[in-house]
């Protein structure tokens, strides 16, 4: 499989970073996660866009302009054996010599992206959804900047898989927020709730795109605060990301979700958005 680092395509397997890099020591770096369907990236320019935003908050230096991103990303893909790809995008502020929590004086970004073959939800997951466990969160302030330091997000996957199910909803204050690595959202009366974007969450490439779908076939939807309670007695909940389009959640801490089915927002909703990426 062929990759990028730095400047150059090689073999995946061949690619190595110094150990002094700080995305290494201190999960000091950003990244994106591309679907490509049919060797098309799916809202490329999105995705660059928001990598952008991510490196000006953690104040690393993009070492690319957007349209050197855009050749990157498409010169990987042409470079894959598979059609539908997952590519992933990753900058660090780079090695540094001595261990130092302050930014280096000169820091050369570690640019790295590869792409693994992406798998759509399995059609049963589509059929019956997935369950999901809850947990308080517990990350920072700044969920709003996709940054590899994961280890709260590691922790909170680790739960639901322990639990065998498929994410953990995150609540706050008792307000939903997201999912450990997706968006989530709310059904009730017919209409379709969201979290409104805010610094605690990270406003999914597929969240902006579940709700234009919305907004383009003029389902009802608003974004604002949702409380647990409303989650619990809600006749719907999906969940969104680039590697799990679109899922309804069925079961969230062994209590059914509506009557325990996909409801028939969702099944429109999915509808649109395989109708989209074709
Ligand atoms: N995760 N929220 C969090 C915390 C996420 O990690 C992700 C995506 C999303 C959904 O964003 P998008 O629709 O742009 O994929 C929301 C990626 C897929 C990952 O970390 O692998």
């Amino acid at each position: 499989l062929i990759a990028y680092l730095n400047g150059a395509f090689a073999p995946l397997a061949t690619l190595q970073v110094p150990v002094l890099d700080r995305g290494f020591l201190f999960g000091d770096g950003v990244y994106e996660v591309i679907p490509v369907y049919s060797r098309r990236p799916f809202r490329l320019l999105e995705h660059i866009r928001r990598l952008g935003r991510s490196l000006a908050a953690a104040r690393i230096d993009d070492p690319h302009n957007e349209a050197q991103w855009l050749d990157l990303v498409h010169k990987l893909v042409a470079q894959q054996p598979f059609e539908d790809q997952s590519v992933y995008l990753q900058v660090t502020r780079g090695p540094a010599y001595p261990r130092n929590h302050v930014f280096p004086n000169v820091a050369q970004p570690t640019v790295f992206a590869y792409a693994d073959p992406l798998l759509p939800p399995a059609p049963a997951l589509v059929q019956q959804g997935v369950s999901a466990v809850s947990a308080d969160d517990i990350r920072w302030l700044r969920c709003n900047v996709k940054a590899t330091s994961l280890l709260a997000n590691v922790l909170l996957r680790q739960m639901a898989a322990d639990a065998g199910v498929t994410e953990t909803v995150l609540f706050r204050d008792g307000l939903l927020i997201e999912g450990s690595a997706s968006n989530i959202f709310v059904v009730k009366e017919g209409q379709l709730l969201a979290p409104p974007p805010s610094h605690l969450m990270l406003t999914g490439i597929t969240y902006d795109l579940v709700l234009e779908l919305a907004a383009t076939h003029r389902i009802a939807y608003q974004q604002r605060a949702i409380t647990a309670a409303e989650v619990r007695a809600a006749d719907e909940l999906w969940l969104s990301s680039s590697s799990k389009e679109l899922l309804a959640i069925t079961e969230l801490d062994d209590l059914k979700i509506g009557n325990g089915q996909p409801g028939p927002l969702y099944r429109a909703m999915y509808q649109h958005y395989l109708d989209f990426k074709r």
